[in-house]
């Protein structure tokens, strides 16, 4: 299939891409590379560089290429910046996402794999979390990501289009071979943070709340490998129906401490990294943790990397291989 990979150049969308070229798919990326980087994707795929927002290069690439479908990646998703920016979260994410849906409209592209969160469950009413729960997005971010949705389940009740939404837990990890990695300026998600403390980059990682209602009272999250990611966005691919939008949440049905984090680091890198008690921050619920069960029997995945000392093991990798992420 020829597919539009928009946020292509970042990382979860760069080990898809990975992924989809090894299964012969053609591939042409947008992306602003405001996050994403030339240098995560090989030369030879196509990247237009270019804004949602910008209507003129969207409709462009719509014209210039005939797409079989489209995997959606690019957005803005730092939690604590979309309480503060919320206006700038809405426009990129939700304007972005509908100039996206008006040109496939357009253009009879008919299928549409959705990266969505599990930001959309808010504080779930219990645990594991099943797609049917509530939604309850606690943050502008997460009510983006509830807004797109719904957008594209009216596209699709409207027999428009067919998606799937993939709702993510916590991504993580790098390519086991090393290639690619997460590389986010500024950095905020956890593993790849502790371990710029392991790598001196940092002097500390600061444990926001220790006082949640969690066996240890830190955050509990899934943590799930990109690469497991990526494969659910292959067999995605192959289950889009048209008039349909089916949303799958992708985690590992394990949940882990920020403290547990802290302890699978030290043991991967043998550094001590210290660690500092600071107080809760705004919008981030105590516990998540996916229940996988629809994914695992409707698509058949099934994920490979579960350990959690592997799966910072090969982001480790990564940051061992680029000290300075992309930017060498
Ligand atoms: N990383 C996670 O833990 C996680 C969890 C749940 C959901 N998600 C979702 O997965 C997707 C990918 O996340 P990621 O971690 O790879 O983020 P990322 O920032 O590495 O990648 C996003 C890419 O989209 C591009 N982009 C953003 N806005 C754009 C716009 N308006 N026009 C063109 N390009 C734009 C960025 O330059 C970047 O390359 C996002 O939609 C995110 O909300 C991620």
């Amino acid at each position: 299939m020829k597919i539009l990979v928009t946020g292509g150049a970042g990382y979860v969308g760069s080990h898809c891409v990975k992924l989809l070229r090894a299964g012969d798919h053609d591939v042409i990326i947008y992306d602003n590379l405001k996050q994403g980087h030339r240098q995560a994707v090989p030369d030879d795929v196509p990247l237009v560089r270019g804004d949602l927002l910008d209507r003129k290069t969207l409709a462009d690439v719509f014209d210039n290429f005939r797409f079989d479908a489209v995997m959606h990646f690019a957005a803005m998703l730092n939690v604590n910046e979309s309480v503060q920016f919320p206006r700038l979260y809405y426009e990129n994410n939700v304007l972005g996402s509908l100039n996206l849906l008006g040109e496939m409209m357009t253009h009879q592209v008919r299928k549409l794999v959705f990266s969505s969160s599990c930001a959309v469950y808010g504080i779930p009413p219990r645990l594991p979390i099943t797609e049917d729960m509530p939604k309850n997005p606690i943050s502008p971010y997460g009510r983006t990501k509830w807004i797109v949705e719904m957008a594209m389940h009216d596209a699709a009740a409207n027999h428009e289009l067919g998606s799937i939404f993939l709702r993510y837990f916590n991504a993580c990890g790098a390519a086991i071979d090393g290639s690619i990695g997460e590389d986010h300026d500024p950095e905020y998600h956890l593993i790849p943070v502790v371990l710029e403390v392991a790598q001196k980059k940092r002097s500390k990682i600061h444990i926001f709340g220790t006082d949640y209602p969690t066996p240890d009272g830190t955050n509990v999250r899934d943590y799930i490998h990109v690469d497991d990611l990526a494969l659910a966005h292959l067999l995605a691919l192959d289950h889009v129906q048209e008039g349909r939008a089916v949303a799958y949440n992708v985690g590992t049905g394990k949940g882990h401490s920020v403290r547990e984090i802290i302890e699978s680091a030290r043991r991967v890198t043998g550094h001590s990294i210290p660690a500092e008690e600071s107080p809760r921050r705004e919008g981030d619920p105590p516990e998540l943790y996916a229940d996988p069960a629809k994914i695992k029997t409707e698509l058949h995945w099934q994920p490979q990397i579960t350990e959690i000392d592997a799966i910072v093991a090969s982001a480790w990798n990564w940051h061992k291989k680029h000290p300075n992420g992309y930017d060498e």
